[in-house]
């Protein structure tokens, strides 16, 4: 069996990013793979575009595919529970401290939503990659900025953790240093009055060691993003200016990142031929439009989906929708 590929649906909120990941997953679990298609959005349709119910525990749509609907406020609930008691666990020895009061804090803090979702990312990787529970792994995404933060933050941490992991050394050093002066072996303090003991060796010392723990799952992650063979960036627009050039800043952002783009679907294509002079000129928008996708993507792999006469919802007209992306890996 080759190795899992992990697939993520990524583009403006409405141009077609559910619609064309269900036809995509339908077509790889039609063509044997074990596929499972996962929903990053608060805003879910994921099920309606399947015509089904779906939620946070995984639901076979047809044999080879299955669906989940992350639950958000669960998933950021967990988030802040675990992060709480991971907190608790190295500070443990400053419980003299109210810790509470400022894990109560971080419900408020600047990127935790990028952070819960991020290690839901993480959950399903293990869960199902590397257990190799499924050969194909698809991700309908949030709107493109929310992800693109999402897909930034582990090479972000790593930078930060590394210059942490380096400030911890020092001031370990330092206790060290002040100990041996002291002739003691030990280093305590008293905090509102209560005498704690300080670490003062980094294999004892549980802040460098969550450090540590922390750079390896962004190092997993990293390396799990950013391998070429594994995953890739799928990129949904609408034969339309805004959506085109906000898909070229977030091509430009994840090649800096190292995360390979593999596709260009531009979706809802108009294709008509007897028409009023009104939508003559929206055709030659449209033209104009495309033309500006093969200048800004020159080289890339585009795939054309016409606007179709109905709403792609439901297993058959998502098996028509299937059938055009065909040559979509
Ligand atoms: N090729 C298409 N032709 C016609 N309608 C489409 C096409 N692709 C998507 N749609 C419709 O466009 C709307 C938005 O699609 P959706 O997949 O929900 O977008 P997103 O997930 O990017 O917000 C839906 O009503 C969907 O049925
Ligand atoms: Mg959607």
């Amino acid at each position: 069996m080759r190795q899992t590929i992990i697939r993520f649906f990524v583009g403006k909120g409405g141009v077609g990013k559910t619609t064309c990941a269900a036809a995509y997953a339908l077509r790889k679990a039609r063509e044997g793979y074990r596929t499972l298609i996962v929903s990053l959005d608060p805003a879910h349709n994921l099920g309606d575009v399947f015509d089904t119910e779906l939620g946070d525990e995984p639901r076979t749509i047809e044999s080879n595919l299955v669906a989940i609907e992350v639950d958000y406020d669960a998933m950021i609930r967990k988030h802040l529970k675990t992060l709480g008691e991971r907190i608790k666990d190295i500070y443990g020895y400053l419980r003299v401290l109210n810790l509470d009061k400022y894990i109560d804090v971080l419900k408020h803090a600047p990127g935790i939503e990028e952070q819960a979702v991020l290690d839901r990312i993480v959950e399903i990787v293990k869960d199902y990659v590397f257990r190799k529970s499924v050969d194909v792994l698809v991700f309908d995404t949030p709107p493109t900025g929310l992800t693109l933060r999402i897909m930034a933050l582990p090479a972000i941490s790593l930078i930060w953790i590394s210059k942490l992991m380096e400030l911890r050394l020092a001031i370990l050093d330092r206790r060290k240093a002040i100990a041996r002066v002291l002739g003691e072996r030990r280093w305590e303090v008293v905090v509102a009055g209560h005498r704690i003991e300080l670490p003062i060796d980094v294999a004892e010392d549980p802040i460098f060691q969550e450090l540590k723990k922390l750079y390896e799952e962004y190092s997993m992650i990293h390396s799990v993003l950013t391998n070429k063979d594994m995953s890739s960036v799928i990129i949904v627009v609408n034969p339309e200016t805004l959506p085109i050039v906000e898909a070229k800043r977030a091509y430009d952002f994840l090649s800096k990142l190292g995360i390979s783009v593999s596709y260009l679907i531009v979706n809802k294509v108009l294709k008509l031929h007897a028409v009023s002079n009104e939508l003559r000129q929206k055709l030659t928008e449209q033209e104009r439009a495309l033309s500006l996708v093969h200048q800004l993507f020159s080289g890339m792999n585009v795939v054309e989906v016409p606007y179709l006469p109905f709403e792609p919802r439901g297993i058959e007209a998502l098996e028509k929708l299937a059938q055009i992306l065909k040559s979509v890996e």
